[in-house]
């Protein structure tokens, strides 16, 4: 079995997610080599946890390691591209969490300005990683949820436009204080959660171009994105986590394709029952229904919710007492391991990501281009 070595940048909430997910990944031993972070105490007790061979105090020393194979950047969005091309530049393949990029100003900036720098900086990169040898993987795990796969099968099989597409992610909110921040996220729900479903979405109409052999864009975007608990008092927030400070708690995007069809992307910090995550396919004799979560393969009802504070049932979700979607296979359902196996067969076999560069590249412009036809209440029409 061939075996790389991982180095990850970033040990906080998603890198757990990832070192779960490369235990799992099959036909390659995806080893567990090296971390390092912001925080030495934090890197020391991840490295220990999931059983890497060291803690490296620097990201200069994790990348100058020539052992290190794998690059995987698991830090908050603001230091995605620098990374990226440090990583890069030091001969590493790298995996990049979403969102690839962003606008790290203030919310109230001017939004149509942000769309141009976001997509200056994502034309820099374009140009950066030309003829490159190494390899730049986007983490976007729901291009290899099952449900996703599955959808794409069928539109690969059926030849069958998509004429309606829903994608959706939404929980409780994230109690982050950086999650309130637009400086520290370049927005909120719509980058943070939304840009999962949407790049599923954009990912199946590509599917959906190739096998009808037409070329198929995004021609235009309607979006409202909004701070609707904003009139709740502190004491009214009851289950919300989130305190959004100039970023959105809720978000509803309307695209318009090139061929006339049409997608609603759903974001919100703000709806309690766990997390909602799901992207739905509706073409002239099918409808397809992508349940990540919650997912009913096994539903449990209990009485005493105290007897089960030890026992993990979903992200997110309030209360364990009643009827629960227990998720199971979670690192599988949600994509995370599809995802890093087919990063390690791309670095084997030099075949192309599922989910790469020009997936980042059109859900980052989708995005801002959302931002901006929020702030106009206008809709924003691509170039
Ligand atoms: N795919 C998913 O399901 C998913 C879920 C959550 C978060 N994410 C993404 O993962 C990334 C990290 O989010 P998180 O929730 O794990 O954040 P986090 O705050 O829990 O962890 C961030 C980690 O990055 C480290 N860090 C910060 N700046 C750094 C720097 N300049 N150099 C080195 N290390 C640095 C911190 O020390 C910490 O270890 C974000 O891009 C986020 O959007 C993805």
């Amino acid at each position: 079995m061939k075996q790389y070595n991982i180095g990850f940048i970033g040990c906080g909430f998603a890198a757990n997610l990832h070192a779960q997910a490369y235990k799992r990944v099959p036909g390659y031993h995806a080893n567990l080599y090296a971390a390092c972070s912001a925080d030495a105490r934090q890197t020391e007790e991840f490295v220990k946890r999931h059983g890497f061979e060291k803690a490296c105090q620097t990201v200069e020393e994790l990348l100058n390691d020539p052992l290190v194979d794998i690059v995987d950047i698991i830090v908050p969005p603001e230091a995605h591209i620098a990374l990226v091309k440090q990583a890069m530049e030091s001969g590493k393949h790298v995996v990049c969490e979403k969102p690839l990029n962003g606008y790290f100003g203030n919310g109230s900036d001017d939004k149509t300005l942000m769309y141009a720098k976001v997509s200056e900086e994502l034309d820099d990169l374009k140009q950066f990683l030309s003829g490159r040898k190494e390899k730049l993987f986007y983490a976007e795990n729901y291009i290899y949820a099952p449900s996703v796969v599955k959808i794409r099968e069928m539109i690969e099989a059926t030849g069958e436009k998509l004429l309606l597409l829903k994608g959706e992610e939404a929980h409780s909110g994230s109690h982050a204080p950086h999650a309130a921040l637009w400086s520290m996220n370049g927005g909120g729900c719509l980058i943070r959660q939304g840009c999962h479903p949407l790049s599923a979405i954009l990912y199946l109409k590509q599917a959906e171009a190739k096998k009808r052999c037409e070329t198929i864009t995004v021609t235009s975007v309607l979006c409202d994105a909004s701070q609707v608990t904003g009139s709740l008092s502190q004491s009214e927030r009851g289950s919300i986590l989130s305190n959004p400070k100039d970023v959105e708690d809720w978000s509803e995007t309307i695209l318009t394709f090139s061929d006339g069809t049409k997608a609603i992307i759903s974001s919100g910090d703000m709806i309690v029952g766990g997390v909602r995550n799901k992207v739905e396919a509706y073409t002239s004799n099918g409808c397809y229904e992508g349940k990540i979560a919650p997912n009913d393969a096994f539903m449990c009802y209990h009485t005493d919710a105290s007897k089960l504070s030890g026992v993990y049932m979903t992200e997110k979700v309030e209360t364990k007492a009643g009827w629960q979607y227990v998720f199971l296979c979670e690192e599988e359902m949600r994509g995370y391991v599809g995802e890093l196996e087919d990063f390690l067969r791309c670095v084997d076999t030099g075949k192309e990501p599922e989910s790469g560069f020009a997936l980042a590249y059109d859900t980052m412009k989708v995005l801002y281009a959302s931002y901006a036809s929020a702030a106009t209440n206008r809709r924003f029409f691509m170039e």
